[in-house]
């Protein structure tokens, strides 16, 4: 059968750096292919080029047997390939039929048209989205819905998605798989980068699996297990059980010791409603709950990481002292800090090195100038960090910007921890983290505790709730509802609680 697409040779260098190497790679009508690899395997920069974001140093691009070039992503939706990033691309201060409509003018004359047009549009794809609604008002699931629409609208054959449910819900991870495979049955081809194996095995016909910018394997699904594919991401046997179960049988349970934080009737409008609880030091307290159970609002309140001054009642208490921190600044200086989840929005200063990044972060503690750290000293802890977290880079003085997704993630984490923190909160750490990673921020968490440090663990994912927390939080509609030691706690029981 001839293929819909096909790569011959695909090869990338930035600066003389091969991000992609002589990659060849097919996929057929209707066909669901998904691209596996560690944190700067190549992934991205691959789907990038077939999608006109990069230009190939060498290699052709065949689309149903002719080559072509892919000039801009304009051209590649023009030529029926549609990629949705992993940092998305639509323009937030437009509504969603404008999006779907972007560069092409004749409908943007007639908003009230334009609106009803794009609502059929929407409701003959199931897609539950208002058009005339902003698209800096959605959440990752409708901004992915309105991608996929402007995709279908300039009929995209192949449509690409980057980590498309790193940042879905459990729920709409069901409405994606279920979008997929109305796609397929339609006949598109779907190309999809995860980190999450489980989901390549369950929605995939094909596997590719890149490492160091070669591909390794392709073949049928079926010819896969997880094992096998571990094993060809990371060119060794990892050892140990990734999320090992930890009930207090193999790894102790950590005593608390002093009361860091304590949380009393903290309320901010419908979000946070009248939650109180307490961490200690010397402990991982996992905190758990649904989405939109307010847990990252709750602990941003704690760490100053609101933008706005947004009123809320209630008392936190740090050390026995009653704080209200605006800014995460101050919030910083006293010892606490929020490693966010969303790294575009508040992580780090893109345009900068990982070592200025670092800089920046042990600066923002700098309450004693003994402690202030040289540009120098800077650079030497960069490339410390690097080592530690495997951070992959050509070097520290790489912008961040041009590193991969998983890459910056850990950048963030570096940023936060040369601060020294006495309380650190992680949101979702090992969101974008390859199966690799995950162990060394794991390791990583569990130091910090067994040093002292008080560690939140804002986690969506039961397992990694399970195997890291000495105790557990649950929350429900804004409130820590129930608590747990990590002994008699089990993903039933902690399921139960957040639902009930
Ligand atoms: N614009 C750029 N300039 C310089 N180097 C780049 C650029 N984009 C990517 N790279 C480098 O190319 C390599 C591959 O990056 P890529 O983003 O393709 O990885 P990935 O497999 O998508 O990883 P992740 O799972 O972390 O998203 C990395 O070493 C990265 O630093
Ligand atoms: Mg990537």
């Amino acid at each position: 059968m001839q293929p819909i697409l096909e790569l011959k040779g695909a090869t990338k260098d930035f600066r003389g750096v091969y991000a992609i190497k002589n990659i060849d790679l097919t996929l057929q009508e209707g066909e669901v292919h998904a691209i596996l690899g560690e944190n700067g395997a190549g992934k991205s920069t691959l789907m990038k080029a077939l999608a006109g974001v990069h230009h190939l140093s060498s290699g052709e691009i065949h689309l149903a047997g002719k080559p072509v070039t892919l000039g801009s992503p304009l051209a590649a939706l023009k030529a029926g390939i549609a990629m949705v990033f992993q940092e998305t691309n639509l323009v937030g201060s437009m509504t969603v039929a404008q999006n779907i409509y972007l560069g092409e003018e004749r409908f943007l004359n007639g908003l009230r048209k334009l609106n009803i047009r794009a609502k059929q549009f929407l409701m003959s794809m199931n897609f539950d989205v208002e058009p005339s609604a902003l698209v800096s008002s959605l959440g990752a699931a409708q901004r992915q819905m309105v991608e996929v629409a402007r995709a279908t609208h300039h009929a995209a054959k192949v449509i690409i998605f980057d980590e498309p449910t790193a940042t879905l819900t459990p729920e709409e991870k069901h409405h994606f798989f279920g979008l997929i495979k109305r796609l397929r049955e339609r006949g598109t081809s779907i190309l999809f980068i995860t980190h999450a194996l489980e989901e390549a095995l369950q929605l995939s016909d094909t596997i590719t699996i890149l490492r160091d910018g070669e591909k390794i394997v392709s073949g049928p699904t079926e010819t896969f297990t997880r094992e096998s594919i571990i094993r060809n991401m990371v060119g060794r046997e990892l050892s140990g059980e990734l999320y090992g179960a930890r009930k207090g049988h193999e790894v102790a349970i950590r005593a608390p010791q002093s009361k860091m934080l304590s949380v009393d009737n903290l309320s901010m409008g419908k979000i946070v409603r009248n939650t109180s609880f307490s961490i200690y030091g010397g402990q991982v307290t996992g905190m758990f709950g649904l989405v939109g159970a307010g847990r990252t609002e709750t602990m941003k309140i704690v760490a100053g990481a609101f933008k706005r001054n947004v009123f809320h009642g209630g008392e936190v208490r740090l050390n026995g002292k009653a704080v209200r921190y605006r800014v995460p600044r101050t919030a910083m200086r006293d010892g606490i800090v929020y490693v966010t989840e969303d790294r575009k929005q508040d992580g780090f200063f893109e345009t900068m090195s990982i070592a200025e990044n670092i800089h920046m972060g042990a600066l923002a503690r700098g309450n004693n100038p003994l402690s202030v750290v040289s540009m120098r000293q800077a650079k030497a802890l960069a490339a410390d960090w690097t080592k530690s977290l495997s951070i992959r880079a050509i070097n520290t003085s790489s912008k961040v910007i041009e590193l991969s997704g998983g890459n910056q993630q850990k950048v963030v984490i570096a940023k936060s921890l040369v601060q020294k923190p006495e309380l650190v909160i992680f949101d979702e750490p090992t969101r974008g983290v390859d199966v690799g990673s995950i162990v060394e921020i794991h390791d990583l968490i569990n130091r910090l505790a067994d040093e002292g440090i008080a560690v939140v663990l804002i986690s969506s994912y039961l397992p990694e709730v399970l195997a890291l927390s000495d105790r557990i939080l649950v929350t429900r509609q804004g409130q820590v509802v129930e608590e747990m030691s990590a002994g008699d706690a089990t993903e039933d029981k902690i399921m139960y609680a957040a639902v009930h």
